[in-house]
């Protein structure tokens, strides 16, 4: 089973409107919007329409939101519903990151929920998982990501599991500099699809694409991508530049 592979860009809170125009013009311009793999930026919301804007016609690139809310409207300030990013035409979105787990108190369950809202939207979650440093020292990573993979995509079919997109990454490995090795990587990759084989189905497992998340960079993204069951990657730090950004969704084929 070939999977395409897919990159992501995940902007956090960087990259302003004016910025983010910039930054599409640069990138149109490095990769004449020719690529072969599925490529993703995930802007802060505010920056999502100027770089909608400087894509224009192009839809080389598919555009995601970093979060979303898992009710419909109504009073919950500061949130920002299915519907809305439906009506920018949005793609993806990013849910489960670790970021939103350990600052904003987002559980399993929450995510479960932002989940289901997202494709009943028609709207793919890039689900996040992964370990911390302590969880993988003390012999738990296999535990964490079995509750996280089973919290998060609880009573979803196997068409939907195979239609999504799953990022592992490594929490002490994301912004930090530290990479998993692309064996750690690799055997952490093949546990999830074997999970998702064991609840979802062999067909589901073999089609969800799984990327690779934490510190990846120019100098890493090949011998990450060359693993069997490493489908693409989620890239801050090195996704904020048009050139580095360029050049990882140039490596992936
Ligand atoms: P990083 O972030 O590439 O800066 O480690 C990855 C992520 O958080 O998705």
């Amino acid at each position: 089973m070939s999977r395409k592979p897919i990159i992501a860009a995940n902007w956090k809170m960087n990259i302003g409107p004016a910025e983010g125009a910039a930054f599409i013009a640069e990138f149109k311009k490095l990769t004449d919007c020719s690529f072969s793999c599925d490529t993703v930026i995930v802007p802060p919301f505010t920056t999502i329409p100027a770089v909608l804007d400087a894509l224009g016609e192009c839809k080389c690139v598919g555009i995601g939101a970093q979060n979303v809310s898992q009710f419909d409207n109504g009073a919950y300030t500061g949130e920002i519903s299915t519907s809305m990013l439906n009506e920018l035409g949005l793609q993806y979105v990013v849910l489960g990151h670790s970021e939103r787990r350990q600052y904003f108190g987002e559980t399993d369950a929450i995510i479960n929920a932002k989940i289901k809202k997202s494709i009943a939207a028609g709207i793919i979650p890039i689900f996040c998982i992964g370990e911390t440093k302590d969880e993988r020292l003390g012999g738990q990573l296999e535990t964490v990501l079995d509750t996280q993979v089973k919290g998060g995509l609880e009573g979803l079919s196997a068409d939907e599991v195979a239609n999504l997109v799953i990022a592992y990454e490594p929490v002490w490995a994301i912004g930090t500099g530290l990479t998993a090795t692309s064996k750690e990587a690799q055997e952490a990759h093949a546990f999830i699809r074997q999970l998702i084989s064991n609840v979802f189905g062999a067909d589901a497992a073999a089609k969800v694409r799984i990327q690779y998340g934490g510190s990846v960079n120019p100098g890493n993204v090949d011998e990450l991508l060359a693993q069997p069951d490493i489908d693409g990657a989620l890239v801050g730090g090195a996704s904020l530049k048009p050139d580095s950004f360029a050049t990882l969704v140039k490596a992936a084929k």
